[in-house]
């Protein structure tokens, strides 16, 4: 049996070679067959002692019941260790019941996880009320990991950028990439009343007059944060808005809103497929795993 390999699944094989690559492990196929009623039936071959599975958790509910099911068969099959690499981990927002009633996913989902996997990896899961991933998954080894030195990598520092984060939560992500190089920064503060409904204040926005902004954010999704962003700052003078973040879940068409809000580029990690996604995270992880000797006889 392989001592170790990374499992990508079908949209997600492209992202499982570059890791495997960096790593030097052979990179494997978990097949799918989705029957006419929806069920899916999982298949992983050959097996491998410690075996990497590595998908995002974009559109979760499709993608969950997969991953568990991928994870025993690899476990029925022989590996020792089944590891989760998810790039994007989604459900992390609802990370308490913000009104009565409603679930707190994050630690269902954190529990479901722990139940299947030795050891978890994701990539700036959006983790607010709690420190780290461990506290959601009792008994798993965890890694979160920076996107920061990648997204950085990706900036052209010499055109003096003003980096920019919509609200208090990107403080983190906006500060580590400025910080080392000295880079000015300001952040929102953002007010939410709908899921497409975002209300935006920068203090120091008369700054952005005559600048070139870099708007900075873990997530991407409706687009309506950097969209409201970009408004304030273009009318404070900015002379151009371009958006960066971790990760980017929008749809084309609000891709399509973004930029006709005057954003003239989007650009994202590659934790999550999609045409913005062109900064490569594979070897940020690879050092993670490496760092960590999860791939180690044990
Ligand atoms: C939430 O606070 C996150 O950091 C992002 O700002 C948010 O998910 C972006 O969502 P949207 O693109 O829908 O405004």
């Amino acid at each position: 049996m392989t001592g170790a390999a990374i499992f990508g699944f079908p949209e997600s094989a492209a992202g499982a070679a570059r890791l495997a690559d960096e790593l030097g492990v052979p990179a494997r196929e978990v097949l799918v067959h989705r029957f006419p009623d929806g069920e899916s039936l999982v298949r992983v071959e050959p097996p491998a002692r410690v075996a990497v599975l590595y998908r995002s958790l974009d559109h979760p509910n499709e993608k969950l019941v997969e991953l568990l099911l991928a994870a025993s068969a690899l476990k029925d099959n022989g590996a020792r260790r089944v590891i989760l690499v998810a790039p994007y981990l989604a459900y992390m927002r609802q990370d308490m019941a913000f009104h009565a009633g409603e679930a707190v996913s994050q630690r269902v989902v954190g529990s479901l996880l722990s139940a299947h996997f030795d050891a978890v990896l994701a990539i700036d899961p959006h983790l607010h009320r709690i420190a780290s991933l461990s506290e959601i998954m009792p008994g798993v080894e965890t890694a979160c990991v920076s996107a920061a030195p990648a997204l950085s990598a990706a900036l052209d520092w010499s055109a003096n950028p003003l980096l920019v984060g919509p609200d208090e939560e990107a403080r983190q992500w906006v500060e580590a990439i400025a910080a080392p190089l000295e880079f000015d920064v300001l952040v929102g503060r953002k007010r939410r009343d709908a899921d497409r409904r975002v209300e935006l204040d920068i203090s120091g926005v008369e700054q952005a007059a005559g600048r070139r902004i870099v708007l900075v954010d873990d997530v991407i999704s409706s687009g309506e944060t950097m969209i409201a962003a970009a408004r304030l700052l273009f009318d404070a003078g900015a002379s151009e808005v371009e958006a960066l973040a971790t990760h980017c879940l929008a749809r084309e068409d609000d891709l399509t809103r973004m930029r006709a809000a005057g954003i003239c580029s989007i650009r994202s990690t590659d934790t999550v497929p999609g045409p913005t996604a062109s900064v490569p995270i594979a070897q940020l992880v690879a050092g993670e795993i490496r760092r960590r000797g999860w791939l180690r006889k044990r």
